[in-house]
């Protein structure tokens, strides 16, 4: 086949995705040895090379070409996209928005047909003329209805020319108008009756049809039975992996940058808290197991690259190129508002900008533990903080220990540890006046007097004037602190 122009080169905003890989379609045709459907500008085999990247870069030209992994997430699809392509089914991509399915169908109608351009963009205004084809009605005047006064759709080119049709979004057009595609898909043959005999148009190979279907907007149902049948129906997941979404992330926005002339690097960490946002809020449960409301805008892997992306252009223009945290947050607030004003809400954690969600439920988990009443100790034993009126009792326990060999060890380990973590609690919650802690019973004067002088030593650095007074006759200690602050409990609203 003839090498056509490629429409919208170098200098287009956003060139075809034949132009933006030229070199790597070129390389991949010319090495490529498996064996093709008629009119195919590449192999099955070499379409999936190029959709999900080779393992090794390919010489060619003198050159090492790396062919880079375009579409992320299921291979498996991919390979089945391919092949129903070859077939005599219609390819139908149905998902969620922003779950590459444009993208895929573009990146499959390049590497087969060398366009992707040839596409009907469905809406609710779509008319059949759209699909099949109009006139040019000066020259149907002046000639009649001849070929020439045809204006051929992208089908018609499609069919004319062997290559293949997109069909975005078919779900947008009104299901009658869907329904011309039938007798196209299953005859391979379109009757333009205006030109009589010469009117049939039989489809080359090479023909088909990629459509793309959301599932958020008009539903998938509503496509009538006939044509479903014509169609292979692959469902396109969102990402789930979070370090696949950053992935997504860096390479989009980095495409996007060098597109726009942004000299910015795209930082990971960034892209790593927007990715594993996206994914929480998508799922509805945050990295450590809490339940988050989801919101009912649409989180998809696009939304987050542009997120990242408008960040990172307010950073260029107006900051200091620097990703502004407080400014991400903004762009994420928008672009979750703009579908649905009670979202809002659910997101209200992340109003603080440096906080992410994760870390905000690490900080309620701490909160949690400096209010419970009982502290785990790492030996086995454990406190339990009882604040009073007047003062603080804190009762201190073997636990689970049951062992008989060497108890007395086990006690004052025990014992031990509890006087470090009895001063570190008593900052952590702001405890203060008179405490009163009971310690495991010691029977030897000389260990009543090592843990006394332990837990002088860590009393003396608390900043706070901590001071260990006695240990009475039932083995109590009394220990005074400065008030300088409410208590935690207090402040936290709750009384334990
Ligand atoms: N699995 C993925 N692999 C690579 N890129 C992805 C993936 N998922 C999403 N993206 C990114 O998100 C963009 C998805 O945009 P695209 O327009 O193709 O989605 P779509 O499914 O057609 O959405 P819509 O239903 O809104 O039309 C891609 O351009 C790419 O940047
Ligand atoms: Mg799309």
């Amino acid at each position: 086949m003839e090498q056509k122009k490629i429409p919208g080169g170098e200098a287009a905003l956003k060139p075809p995705v034949e132009a933006r890989y030229k070199k790597e379609l070129e390389a991949l045709a010319a090495l490529d040895a498996g064996p093709r459907p008629a009119n195919w500008r590449l192999s099955p085999k070499a379409v999936r090379t190029f959709i999900l990247g080779s393992r090794k870069p390919v010489s060619w030209n003198g050159e090492e070409l790396v062919i880079r992994k375009k579409y992320l997430g299921n291979d498996a699809l991919v390979e089945r996209c391919i092949i129903t392509l070859a077939g005599n089914r219609g390819l139908m991509l149905v998902g969620e928005p922003g779950t590459a399915k444009t993208m895929l169908s573009e990146l499959l109608s390049a590497a087969i047909s060398g366009n992707s351009t040839n596409t009907i963009q469905g809406t609710a205004g779509t008319t059949e003329d759209m699909i099949k084809y109009s006139w040019n009605y000066a020259l149907l005047l002046a000639k009649g209805p001849v070929r020439e006064a045809l204006v051929p759709s992208p089908l018609y080119v499609g069919m004319e020319q062997g290559i293949l049709t997109r069909f975005e979004e078919i779900t947008r057009t009104p299901a009658e108008i869907q329904d011309s595609l039938i007798s196209v898909l299953s005859d391979k043959v379109l009757n333009v009756p205006e030109l009589g005999e010469e009117g049939l148009l039989f489809a080359k190979p090479g023909f088909n049809v990629i459509g793309t279907a959301n599932t958020r907007d008009k539903g998938v149902n509503e496509m009538s039975s006939a044509l479903k049948r014509r169609f292979n129906f692959e469902t396109v997941m969102p990402v789930r992996d979070v370090a696949m979404e950053k992935e997504i992330i860096v390479h989009e926005v980095e495409s996007l940058a060098l597109e726009s002339g942004i000299s910015m690097p795209v930082e990971e960490d960034v892209a790593e808290l927007l990715a594993s946002t996206y994914h929480e809020l998508r799922e509805g449960v945050s990295s450590l197991g809490h339940r988050i409301d989801r919101p009912a805008a649409v989180m998809s892997t696009a939304e987050a690259v542009s997120v990242y992306f408008q960040t990172m252009m307010t950073a260029y223009y107006y900051g200091d190129s620097h990703m502004d945290m407080g400014c991400l947050v903004e762009n994420l607030v928008g672009a979750i508002q703009k579908e649905n004003g009670e979202d809002l809400e659910k997101l209200r954690l992340y109003s603080d900008p440096m906080v992410s969600l994760g870390k905000v439920y690490q900080l309620e988990k701490a909160m949690e533990e400096a209010l419970s009443r009982h502290v785990w100790l790492r030996s086995g034993g454990y406190l339990v903080i009882d604040p009073t009126e007047s003062m603080t009792v804190i009762d201190v326990n073997t636990g689970k220990y049951t062992g008989r060999k060497n108890l007395h060890d086990t006690i004052m380990k025990i014992n031990l540890e509890a006087a470090g973590e009895i001063s570190r609690q008593l900052r952590l919650r702001n405890l203060s006046g008179i405490i009163v802690v009971d310690f495991i019973d010691m029977e030897s004067e000389e260990d009543k007097k090592l843990l006394l002088k332990t837990l002088s030593a860590y009393c003396l650095a608390d900043p706070v004037k901590t001071t260990v007074v006695d240990i009475t006759k039932l083995n109590l200690v009394e220990i005074t602190r400065k008030k300088i602050r409410r208590p935690l409990y207090e402040q936290a609203g709750k009384r334990r």
